[in-house]
């Protein structure tokens, strides 16, 4: 920056001391990084260009810039302007995403033409609409911006379930957990108050999240139940829908002559129950993974569950398990068909339209 734009020049028309260097002693006895990185309201790093934000998506700390930026505990505001191949690069999107899901604001580039020559999306918005998104976001009072689901409870059920058939043989599916998890974590940093009620997986706890583990259909059940009241509840879980009469001991190959017959046992409904409990919380969420007709049968389960929104998602790719989803949001008012995304992109646009509803 400073090689377009000195530092005298930035000092003199803004009034205000400007720091470049994590090693200016004089700065570091005055005003260290550390206190630089606690006194503001908002961070707004402007422009974030491809490189910053790399090294913010992986936590690097190698000058004053992003040293701030990692030790501070401030709401932070990125403003990307970059050339539309370097915005459009998988690296960049995905370094966006990451600092998105790590809560950061980062603003839409403008689309037109670029001081390289090129055209296209990457652009720095004007400064009018970048001082509009301050004010904004200045202007409510901190907490509620950035908490507007403070004092809220989310019960969300995630993963598979796991139901046995002797001590070391279950049935399982392929759920990962993400989309559950990704919404779990969302939800926390919209200030939420979030059960996580979990089948077997393999991720961390998204920060702010309790998480209850359990195994079985009629464990998550349990555990629903006793995770309530809630506001909201969201079952993203992959239930598992018949469970076998499992033996307590090992079932030897050869001792049933041939393959042993499973006695399955259909399993309760936890999302149908809880419609018409009278512990239903405000605003019921299901979930819907089809291979087919996706969104015809959604509706059709919207009614059969009594839930008020379902998330349809057609799991005929690599939906399960994989890092994107492509859904539609069925309510009683109709199809919202959202594009393709990120997983942590559909938990985010999730979270921010369920604090829209309950405000
Ligand atoms: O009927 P289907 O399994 O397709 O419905 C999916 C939705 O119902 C998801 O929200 C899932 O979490 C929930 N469900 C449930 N208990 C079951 C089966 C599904 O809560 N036993």
């Amino acid at each position: 920056g400073a090689q377009f734009v000195t530092p005298m020049t930035l000092a003199a028309r803004s009034e205000a001391e400007v720091y470049t260097s994590l090693w200016d002693l004089k700065n570091e006895t005055e005003m260290g990084h550390i206190q630089l990185s606690r006194e503001a309201d908002l961070i707004v790093v402007c422009p974030a260009t491809a490189d910053l934000m790399a090294k913010m998506a992986a936590g690097i700390a190698d000058d004053l810039a992003t040293t701030l930026l990692l030790a501070t505990d401030t709401q932070v505001m990125a403003v990307p302007a970059m050339n539309v191949r370097m915005w459009d690069h998988a690296a960049t999107q995905r370094n966006v995403s990451q600092l998105r899901d790590d809560g950061v604001i980062v603003l839409d580039p403008d689309e037109g033409p670029m001081a390289c020559g090129e055209y296209g999306e990457g652009r720095l918005p004007e400064p009018d609409a970048i001082f509009a998104e301050i004010e904004h976001w200045l202007g409510s009072s901190t907490q509620d911006r950035a908490h507007p689901l403070a004092g809220k409870h989310v019960v969300i059920t995630a993963g598979p379930t796991r139901e046995p058939i002797d001590p070391v043989r279950y049935i399982a599916n392929r759920s990962s957990g993400r989309q559950g998890y990704a919404i779990a974590g969302a939800l926390a940093r919209l200030g939420a108050n979030v059960s996580l009620i979990s089948g077997p997986v393999a991720l961390e706890t998204p920060r702010g999240v309790n998480r209850i583990d359990v195994e079985t259909a009629l464990g998550m059940e349990a555990a629903v139940d006793a995770a309530l009241p809630a506001d909201v509840a969201i079952l993203v879980a992959a239930v598992a829908d018949w469970r076998a009469e499992a033996s307590p001991r090992k079932i030897k190959k050869g001792e049933t002559g041939g393959p042993p017959d499973l006695n399955l046992i259909e399993n309760p409904d936890i999302l149908a129950g809880l419609s018409r409990s009278d512990k239903r919380p405000e605003l019921l969420i299901g979930f819907a993974a089809e291979t087919d007709k996706v969104v015809g049968h959604a509706k059709a389960k919207l009614d059969r569950k009594g839930c008020d929104w379902i998330i349809a998602n057609d799991v005929s790719g690599d939906v399960m398990g994989g890092a994107e989803n492509s859904v539609h949001i069925i309510t009683e008012a109709g199809v919202e068909s959202w594009e393709q995304m990120p997983k942590s992109d559909v938990a985010r646009k999730l979270a921010e339209r369920i604090a829209d509803v309950l405000a």
